[in-house]
């Protein structure tokens, strides 16, 4: 399996701040809104990932991740050239993807809760003929994807930014799909707003009995980060889980440290580069712990 990161949109309800930045590009407390995301790739084990977004902004992301050695991943990037909707990414990715499997994350979206590690690699193991989309209980369904049960508690739809939503059930900007993912996203129409939805993707395969809904419960948080509120109530979560507990959330050197990716000497070199930071100082604690766990 592959991933694809939508670093995508004009991101206008977060002008003036997107006047000349990229809104992904922008810190959540600590570290680049995209790297909440990427971070979710490594923890599925997936290191093959495309980045996608406007002409303009992509040269950010090349600077940030160059071609991903530095982090032991492999990273590509493909420009999408109009904010054509989130559907379109598969047809953008086709020959990056080459008929493999694809797990898509929305470069604004930050999940955390104990627990996520295994439910991410779940997926990667389990969905290989069909689907599988998350729901997340929120206020205000109305601004996402909403899903739709019956009776029996089964997901029979999803619909998008309905005004008078069926379930409080959002479903988050984190996917996985199977193989058939390009071919179904070539055959969808433009919505009444011209944009590929991801909505109606995750429809055709609820049609056919083929998509898998995981809730995630109380115990997980989930931001997306659209609007100065929404960015700022994450940047303030983030910043408190991360000083009560001397972690860092979505370190992705320490991710791929752990997994294997990067070796020492590879974290060495992350260290020195940010060494007047907080993060880097973050960086040669677990450089540290390593080398005393030897
Ligand atoms: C998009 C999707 C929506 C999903 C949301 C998650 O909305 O269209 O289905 O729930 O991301 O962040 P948008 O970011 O376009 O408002």
């Amino acid at each position: 399996m592959k991933c694809i990161i939508l670093a995508g949109g004009l991101g206008s309800r977060l002008g003036p701040c997107t006047l000349s930045l990229s809104k992904q590009i922008l810190p959540v407390y600590d570290k680049p809104m995209i790297y909440y995301s990427l971070s979710l790739a490594l923890l599925a084990g997936l290191r093959e990932i495309l980045i996608i977004s406007s002409p303009d902004h992509l040269p950010f992301y090349q600077k940030l991740f160059g071609n991903g050695q530095e982090f032991g991943l492999s990273l590509s990037y493909v420009q999408q050239n109009a904010p054509r909707g989130i559907a379109e990414a598969f047809i953008l990715g086709e020959d990056f993807l080459a008929g493999q499997r694809a797990c898509l994350i929305l470069g604004d979206n930050i999940f955390y809760g104990h627990g996520l590690t295994d439910i991410l690699q779940q997926a990667v193991q389990e969905v290989h003929n069909g689907a599988r989309v998350f729901g997340y209980a929120v206020p205000s369904p109305r601004e996402y994807g909403v899903l739709v049960f019956d009776k029996q508690g089964r997901a029979v739809g999803i619909e998008e930014k309905p005004k008078q939503p069926k379930s409080k059930y959002a479903v988050p900007g984190l996917y996985f799909f199977d193989k058939t993912v390009v071919e179904r996203a070539k055959r969808l129409q433009p919505s009444a707003r011209g944009e590929l939805e991801i909505t109606e993707l995750n429809n055709s395969y609820i049609r056919e009995g083929k998509l898998s809904v995981h809730l995630l419960g109380r115990g997980f948080a989930w931001f997306d980060t659209g609007n100065p509120d929404n960015l700022l109530d994450a940047a303030n979560f983030i910043a408190s889980v991360e000083r009560n507990q001397g972690i860092k959330i979505s370190c992705i050197e320490e991710i791929a440290f752990k997994n294997g990716w990067m070796s020492k000497e590879m974290l060495e070199k992350r260290c020195d580069k940010l060494k007047n930071s907080q993060y880097g100082q973050y960086l040669l604690s677990v450089l540290s712990e390593s080398i005393a766990s030897v």
